[in-house]
């Protein structure tokens, strides 16, 4: 899902408005000199629904100018773009499960052959199975792409409570796609986008209902991925129960750590 206009609308979208509401708290990490040897290289972001992997991918994205790539901004595309395959994953993403392993990992797979990959990337929400992860393994140790760094894994952690709040309080702006959330940063007008004045919708799939069946799979599927990363010793763990900005510190540093620990490892 690289070039294709899927891809293109979560890019262009999602990426600029997204994170609008969260602007001024990262603007002081966004001006902050990057150090042009410095190399991500390929960054999986993990975690719970709504433990703030987009947020943090955007502020990566903006820090290092490298690409965000999330399996579920992709999935959504198709979905907006009434694709075949977004056809099928519409019903399964509403329903808090996941899609199939074979379907995401091509469209990671072709994603990562784009030359905009070339300094590193941040993976948003895959792997989230321990089979996607054993693929992407293979897929990076095989690749003759740069950058030949390892994978390494960050997982933000937050506590249920607040991961309830925040994916039943958030909602999205159908236009600009500002994401604005009711009880941590609602907009100036109930329901009503402050940037362009359209009325704010909520994601299918961020209803409590759901949360509770996206948690279910993601302790089912997704902590194995985490597990299997801890394992392997490129790993680290953030405490998501902080201000962005205080989250999006600690993140930077986990991966500065990580690219210390490991710098030249070729492949996987
Ligand atoms: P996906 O879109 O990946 O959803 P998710 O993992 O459940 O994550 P979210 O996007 O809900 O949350 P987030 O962690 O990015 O948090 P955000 O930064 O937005 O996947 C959706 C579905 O697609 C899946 O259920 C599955 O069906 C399918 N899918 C996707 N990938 C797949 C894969 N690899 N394999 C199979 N199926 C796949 O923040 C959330 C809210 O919190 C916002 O309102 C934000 O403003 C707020 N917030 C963020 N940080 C903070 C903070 N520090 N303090 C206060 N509020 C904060």
């Amino acid at each position: 899902m690289t070039a294709s206009p899927p891809r293109a609308a979560a890019f262009a979208g999602d990426e600029v408005g997204r994170h609008a509401l969260l602007k001024s708290d990262l603007a002081s990490h966004a001006a902050a000199p990057v150090e042009a040897s410095f190399l991500p290289g390929p960054v999986l972001l993990l975690g719970a629904p709504g433990v703030g992997k987009g947020t943090q991918a955007h502020f990566l994205v903006t820090r290092y100018g490298i690409p965000q790539i999330s399996t579920g901004d992709l999935l959504r595309a198709n979905i907006a773009s009434g694709t075949e395959l977004g056809l099928k994953a519409k019903a399964i993403m509403s329903s808090g499960l996941l899609v199939d392993d074979s379907i995401v990992n091509q469209m990671v797979l072709h994603r990562l052959h784009e030359p905009d990959t070339q300094r590193g990337y941040i993976l948003d929400g895959y792997p989230r199975t321990l089979d996607q992860a054993i693929f992407l393994d293979g897929l990076l140790a095989d690749l003759a792409l740069p950058p030949r760094l390892p994978v390494v894994a960050i997982s933000i952690v937050v506590a249920y409570d607040q991961l309830l709040q925040r994916i039943t309080g958030r909602r999205i702006c159908p236009i600009c796609k500002s994401i604005y959330n009711v009880h941590f940063s609602p907009p100036a007008k109930e329901g009503v986008c402050d940037q362009d004045g359209s009325a704010l919708t909520q994601r299918p799939d961020d209803t409590e209902r759901v949360f509770i069946e996206r948690m279910k799979t993601f302790e089912e599927q997704t902590a194995p991925v985490v597990a299997h990363y801890h394992a392997l010793g490129r790993f680290e763990e953030v405490d998501g129960n902080q201000p962005v900005e205080a989250v999006a510190t600690a993140t930077e540093a986990a991966l500065l750590q990580l690219r210390q620990r490991a710098p030249q490892e070729a492949g996987a």
